[in-house]
């Protein structure tokens, strides 16, 4: 779950974004389009979209916050875990040690990462490749500025098929998987069959249309159970997000070894698919609410569903990983820390601030509370 920020900060008049008439556009041309093909292009059209306008988005002057934005220690105890996991590597001298972040966004997450390392993990540092997963030429270019003190140890990657780019080393990601475009399925209970929720006009506004399925049947995994269907009202509403499968699927088996981690908000598929949640995950962020209104504003707000841990952890089961654990936020992060408070000298003094961003990000009722850790391995 995204968290809201305040909402003192800003309401500055923004000129008028023309990514609706081009949605418009695109569904007069061409009939109803699926969510996921509104989602896509509210997202990340080019120059438009709502991760491709603003630098920021996320953080205090944004729509919502992340566990970057509470501050460094989220990065610190990431950097800490992660020179753990590379400690083998850097020993055995043999080339260059790598972390991929995909899903960067500004940057913050890479810089509060790279700091830790120079400062405390010099001989890991010294031989660091810090690969940046970036689609867009737009988001590179303001990473780019936010990281120039690191450029000698950063690169950046369009996509993992890339060079065939293959890797050992540690590939994550906070907060990517639920920024993957989904699809909407509903059940319709006179027909008993789901259908796709798609995207009409009516005049200016963008409307709701039932349309077929157009997920292929490998991939489309709603709950099946004969007993739970009888009971679905109509219109009950689950997401499902092949690409994000796809994604994980591709980063797997560009993996020769090492460490697969997504860090995200998310359920499993027994968790997700319950009676009484009848509209799905699906939500908007917008002016720093959270807003059902899943089709106003296209590219002035966020839009994000809850990731299906289940669905990700079978990818990577079947492209040959094998999982370590998917753990609460809060779990994953004391572990770190209490290695850390048991060896503060490898750390950094725990300061007041510190313990302040660790209550924060364990506390259930920030960002504890719905967000998991995936970790899958490929040994050496
Ligand atoms: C919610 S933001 C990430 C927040 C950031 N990691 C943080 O912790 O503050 C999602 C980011 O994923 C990026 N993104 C979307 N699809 C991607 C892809 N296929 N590869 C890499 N990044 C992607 C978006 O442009 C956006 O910057």
């Amino acid at each position: 779950m995204r968290q809201p920020t305040n909402s003192e900060s800003h309401t500055t008049l923004q000129p008028l974004n023309p990514l609706p008439e081009i949605i418009r556009r695109e569904i007069r041309a061409a009939g109803a389009i699926s969510f996921a093909r509104f989602m896509a292009l509210a997202l990340y059209c080019p120059q438009l979209g709502y991760y491709e306008r603003k630098p920021d988005t996320v953080g205090r002057r944004g729509d919502y916050y992340t566990s970057v934005s509470v501050g460094p220690l989220f990065g610190e105890l990431l950097a800490f875990q992660f020179a753990e996991w590379l400690e083998a590597e850097v020993r055995s001298q043999k080339s260059e040690v790598r972390i991929i972040e995909a899903g960067a966004h500004d940057g913050k997450l890479a810089a509060d990462i790279l700091d830790w390392l120079q400062k405390n993990r010099q001989p890991l540092y010294a031989r660091l490749e810090y690969s940046i997963l970036e689609p867009s030429p737009q988001r590179q270019q303001w990473q780019r500025e936010n990281l120039a003190r690191f450029a000698p140890r950063v690169r950046w990657l369009s996509g993992l098929s890339e060079n065939q780019e293959t890797f050992s080393g540690v590939l994550f990601s906070n907060e990517l998987l639920d920024a993957f475009p989904v699809q909407r399925l509903g059940w319709d209970a006179r027909a008993k069959q789901w259908f796709e929720w798609g995207v009409a006009v009516e005049g200016e506004r963008f409307v709701w249309t039932r349309l077929p399925v157009s997920a292929p049947s490998s991939i489309f995994h709603p709950p099946s159970s004969p007993d739970l269907l009888e009971v679905l009202p109509d219109g009950y509403t689950i997401e499902i997000c092949p690409a994000a499968a796809a994604w994980w699927r591709e980063a797997a088996a560009a993996m020769r070894s090492g460490k697969l981690v997504a860090i995200d908000y998310g359920l499993t598929a027994a968790e997700l698919f319950l009676p009484e949640r009848p509209g799905g995950t699906l939500r908007a962020y917008h002016q720093h609410q959270i807003s059902d209104d899943l089709l106003a504003n296209a590219g002035e707000q966020d839009l994000t569903a809850h990731v299906n841990f289940s669905s990700i952890q079978q990818a990577g089961e079947a492209a040959g990983l094998q999982t370590e654990g998917l753990f609460a936020q809060p779990k994953f992060l004391t572990d770190i820390a209490a290695r850390v408070w048991k060896n503060p000298a490898a750390f950094g003094e725990w300061t007041p601030a510190r313990t302040r961003q660790f209550q924060t990000l364990t506390h259930p009722q920030h960002l504890g509370r719905a967000f998991r850790v995936l970790v899958q391995s490929r040994p050496a």
